[in-house]
């Protein structure tokens, strides 16, 4: 949706590497907002998911592209499901994600889902969150969140949460997963992980949630009103 009305609509973008802590920002503050929540890295997993039960090599990409547009993708209160299944849990993996990542670096599919990601711009206000949200989506957004933590802190988050789950996992496979998936991100041609140029990083490696939501908060006051 790129009409004249969609550009009044305010956007938060929250781009950043995997494991940051955007998720929780974005859903904190679409929520003290009453705003509407793009999880960009969803619509990845799942055209990865997809592929890959459906037998397609992952870098197929006039097959993947043409995949996307057959895509019924339903967001529920912390669900999804895509044709009538449900992909919840599925797409939630490391191999997910690193499937996703994958994907991600094919032009095609991420041309074919562009427009999907401005639909989701509508009144009162958009959070999105990904790595190309304010750099390639919503450029003109009058909030842009670039948010880091070092690959070590966010490898040691994401080990605490399977832990809890009860899922044995080794922290040093978790961090060479993290920091494969950051170096694909970051060097790949097309929308490649980088703060846009008017964004403003926040390092959150010694900071808590909290402390993160409330300096974006104060920002979107200050820009947004
Ligand atoms: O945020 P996430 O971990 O769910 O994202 C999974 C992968 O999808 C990520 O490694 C890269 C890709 N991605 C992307 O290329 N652009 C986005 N806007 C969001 C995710």
């Amino acid at each position: 949706m790129n009409s004249d009305s969609s550009f009044a609509i305010p956007v938060v973008t929250i781009d950043g590497p995997g494991g940051a802590g955007k998720g929780t920002l974005a859903a904190a503050i679409a929520e003290a907002r009453s705003w509407h929540l793009l999880d960009s890295g969803a619509l990845y997993r799942i055209i990865a998911v997809v592929a890959l039960r459906q037998g397609f090599p992952l870098r197929d990409a006039a097959s993947l592209a043409a995949l996307c547009s057959e895509l019924q993708i339903v967001f529920g209160a912390g669900s999804v499901t895509v044709n009538g299944d449900d992909l919840t849990d599925a797409i939630r993996t490391e191999d997910a994600g690193s499937a996703a990542s994958v994907v991600a670096a094919l032009p095609p599919v991420r041309e074919a889902i562009l427009t999907l990601q401005q639909e989701f711009r509508r009144a009162p206000g958009l959070v999105a969150d990904g790595r190309d949200m304010g750099t390639v989506v919503f450029p003109d957004a009058p909030v842009k969140i670039f948010l880091d933590a070092s690959a070590e802190a966010r490898a040691e988050r994401r080990y605490n949460q399977l832990k809890n789950k009860g899922l044995g996992v080794s922290l040093r496979a978790l961090l060479e997963q993290i920091q494969e998936r950051d170096a694909r991100d970051r060097e790949r041609a097309v929308a490649p992980l980088r703060p846009a140029e008017d964004a403003l990083i926040i390092d959150s490696t010694e900071m808590s949630i909290d402390a993160v939501v409330a300096m974006v908060m104060e920002q979107i006051v200050r820009k947004t009103g």
